[in-house]
């Protein structure tokens, strides 16, 4: 039996009863799938990093329908307030002082005074939320240090029945794990870059400190550390070429790359050449990162030539999650 169920309305409402009895349910979002629990439920909570085998509690972000509900939750400050009426319901996580009175599960905050908190626009999401009528509390729906799953398959692929049920609701719009702000200092820390763009942010609330380099040896968010994100091939970044037994992970046009040994990438077949936009649209290709890399990983190449991204806007969330992947093979 498949564990995968269209989003209709009896499957949502199954999902839903599942949630209210502590069970885990993964979701569609706009960003990436989730592996959603009831949130006020200390034991649902602690079910999602047994399922996802994550070596320690790490915090989750809660997802709620609205920024009114997320205030019953977190102190919204004037900067909050802000960003949540610019881009919620949308990709953005913003990391907020916990209510003392919220019945929120600690471990969501996993020892932290902060909560991680976001409206998610997928209308599967904001039904299942209403219907359970209660927060839900998701990472992301993939094994610890795998890729985030932007399908339903890809959950499937890489929980199986640790997922429960899995709520099917297309292929994920944005394809990128949301942007995480931490707005509870003086000034705004980016911890994860995402289609909420770091110019975006910059705009509206001016100085923006970032720390998201993955040559940090501390990490603020535990998301930061290196091994996320990683396919089992390793990656080779800003290819120039494509050397033999390699696959190539194209952006714009490959026309003038070349194989080693002689040949054009453009000649390749189609299992080891992957375009994640012809046609050099930063959208496009955060849309079609984590299915292509998925699909390239499971080809069986010794690498995986990635060409080069161009770092703004967009860009620079796609090229965080790429030096991720490969430098989690560098240093293991
Ligand atoms: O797009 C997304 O954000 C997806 C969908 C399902 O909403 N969720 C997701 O969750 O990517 P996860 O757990 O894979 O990543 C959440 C990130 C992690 O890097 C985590 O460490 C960080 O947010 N985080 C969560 N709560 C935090 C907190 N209180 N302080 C600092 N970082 C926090
Ligand atoms: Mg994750």
């Amino acid at each position: 039996m498949s564990l995968i169920f269209e989003a209709t309305e009896e499957n949502i409402t199954k999902a839903a009863e599942r949630m209210k009895n502590g069970g885990l349910v993964a979701l569609p979002t706009e960003t990436v799938y989730g592996l959603g629990a009831d949130a006020t439920n200390d034991r649902a909570v602690a079910s999602i990093f047994a399922a996802k085998g994550r070596p320690s509690f790490n915090p989750v972000i809660v997802h709620f329908r609205s920024k009114e509900e997320a205030a019953d939750a977190v102190v919204f400050n004037y900067q909050a307030e802000l960003l949540a009426a610019l881009f919620w319901p949308g990709p953005l996580t913003m990391i907020l002082p916990r209510r003392d009175d919220t019945d929120i599960s600690k471990l969501c905050s996993a020892g932290l005074p902060t909560l991680a908190v976001r409206c998610p626009s997928h209308p599967v999401a904001r039904k299942l939320i209403k219907v359970l009528q209660k927060p839900i509390a998701a990472p992301s729906a993939n094994a610890s240090g795998s890729l985030s799953p932007t399908t339903p398959q890809h959950v499937l692929l890489s929980l199986g029945g640790n997922a429960g049920m899995i709520l099917a609701g297309g292929k994920a719009a944005v394809g990128l794990e949301s942007t995480v702000v931490d707005l509870t200092g003086e000034v705004p820390v980016l911890l994860r870059p995402g289609a909420v763009t770091l110019e975006n942010l910059q705009q509206h609330l001016g100085e923006v400190l970032l720390e998201f380099s993955v040559t940090s040896e501390k990490p603020k968010s535990p998301g930061q550390l290196l091994k996320h994100y990683a396919p089992k091939t390793p990656l080779r970044l800003k290819a120039v070429d494509v050397k033999p037994g390699e696959a190539l992970l194209a952006f714009g046009s490959a026309k003038f790359m070349g194989v080693a040994g002689g040949g054009a990438a453009k000649d390749l077949p189609q299992e080891a050449y992957q375009n994640l936009s012809e046609k050099g649209d930063l959208e496009e290709a955060a849309a079609h990162l984590f299915s292509m890399l998925h699909y390239l990983d499971a080809g069986g190449f010794e690498s995986i030539a990635v060409m080069d991204i161009p770092d703004t806007g967009l860009g620079v969330a796609i090229n965080d999650r790429l030096r991720r992947a490969a430098g989690a093979q560098k240093h293991p």
